[in-house]
Order: C-alpha cells, then structure tokens, then sequence
C-alpha cells in the first residue's frame, strides 16, 4: 500500500476507533475494518477494490471475522440495515480529517450524537461531490442516504 494510502487508513482508524469507544464497539474488531478497508486499492481503483479488501483481508491476512469482513465490503457504498461497525468504518472513511469535503467536520461531530445522520449526510456528500465532478453514482449510495434519512 502507498504512503497516502497507508496514511489515510491510520486517519480511519482512528476517527473509527474513537466512535467505537463511545458507542461501545468492539476495538480490535474496528481496528481491523479499518486498517485492511482500502487494501483493494493496490490492485483495484474501481468501487469494487472494497469487495477486494474484504477477498484480501480473508486470505492474505487470514481475517474471519464476518462482521469485519462486511464492513470492509461496505465501507465505500454502505447499504441497508447496516451493523454498529458497518456505519463506523462508512462514516470514517468518508470524513476522516483530512477529508477535504467541507461537511467532513460536521459529520465527523454529528456521529457522536446520531450515527444515522451522520450516515445519511455522508452519503449525501459523496452524492454531491459526484455530481459536482459529473461522475455517476451508484444507487446504492442513494439507497444509503435514503435508508437514513429522517
Ligand atoms: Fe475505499
Ligand atoms: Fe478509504
């Protein structure tokens, strides 16, 4: 993995280890999700690199582990009825602190109160940010912001 990569991992981890502290997640769980989450990325820059993390972490790494497995696997779409650790590993990903979207902060405050909006606003801002860039967007991600908006 690159510097960058490796770098923003550390960031995930943790922005997602402190939100498991306080919604009283398992950490060594959160820890893994969120260090192997864009493992994918060496070999895959596509959407899918997060089903390659979670195919690498499984055999290179020789992770178990189901629910860990289904938040590297959900990390970059996110989906219905997601775990405590689902939308931790989400929400980190998408507003670690060096996030440049502006509603990173923002979200990053609002998941200590409500981690459904906080989902729901971080699936709102990659929406925006795709079409701001006139790239497409997955409906999965519009069925993320929709399954937790208020
Ligand atoms: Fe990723
Ligand atoms: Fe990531």
């Amino acid at each position: 993995m690159d510097k960058k990569r490796y770098a923003h991992s550390l960031r995930v981890e943790e922005t997602a280890v402190s939100l498991a502290k306080h919604y009283g997640v398992d950490q060594k769980k959160t820890r893994l999700a969120a260090l192997l989450h864009d493992l994918g990325r060496v070999l895959d820059h596509t959407l899918s690199h997060s089903v390659l993390s979670a195919k690498m972490a499984r055999e290179q790494f020789g992770v178990k582990d189901k629910e860990v497995l289904s938040a590297i696997t959900k990390h970059t779409l996110g989906g219905k009825n997601m775990s405590l650790l689902e939308k931790i590993i989400y929400i980190a990903d998408h507003a670690e602190p060096k996030r440049s979207h502006p509603e990173a902060a923002q979200i990053r405050a609002l998941a200590y109160l409500d981690l459904d909006a906080a989902v729901c606003e971080a699936a709102g801002a990659a929406i925006k940010h795709l079409i701001n860039t006139k790239q497409k967007i997955h409906t999965l991600t519009v069925e993320t912001r929709n399954t937790y908006l208020k």
